[in-house]
């Protein structure tokens, strides 16, 4: 049962789809075991992403990660790494499924309002680039 990264994107921020989106988190039987708000850095959003420094996006990437605030998210719950994935749907909203997040709510294949751990190495990762042992939930 390992917990996942979640991060509502500055654009799922600014449009207000906070609630929306714990909502069909919860529905869904996930748990939220770790909530914070904050703005990152260029640099965080530089290391956060540096697995996509070569990509022709990254740039792009980084500008838009920093252009406001993020929520960021311990997700819980069986299967939660695959779930919540799935819950967001195809990194390209054209190409997610009906009723996913991105395809509800996605602009484009950048803003694409939520990010996921893509497996058990990354989300431990990236659950300890944001999140003390202390500021998660234990598991009942
Ligand atoms: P994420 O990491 O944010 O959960 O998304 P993902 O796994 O579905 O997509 P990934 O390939 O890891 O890409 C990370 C983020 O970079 C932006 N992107 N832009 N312009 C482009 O072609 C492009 N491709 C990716 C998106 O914000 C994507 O979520
Ligand atoms: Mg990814």
């Amino acid at each position: 049962m390992a917990n996942t990264l979640g991060i509502i994107k500055p654009d799922g921020v600014r449009r207000r789809l906070v609630g929306k989106i714990i909502d069909k988190i919860e529905n869904a039987g996930l748990i939220i075991r770790g909530l914070k708000t904050l703005r990152l850095s260029r640099e965080q959003a530089e290391k956060f992403y540096a697995v996509h420094e070569s990509k022709p996006f990254y740039k792009s990437l980084v500008e838009f990660m920093t252009s406001g605030p993020i929520v960021v998210m311990v997700i819980g719950g069986h299967g939660s790494i695959e779930r919540w994935r799935e819950l967001m749907g195809a990194t390209d909203p054209a190409k997610a499924k009906y009723n996913t997040i991105r395809r509800e709510f996605a602009t484009s294949v950048e803003k694409n309002v939520v990010h996921g751990s893509d497996g058990p190495d990354t989300a431990k990762t990236e659950i300890a680039f944001f999140f003390k042992e202390d500021e998660i939930l234990p598991k009942e």
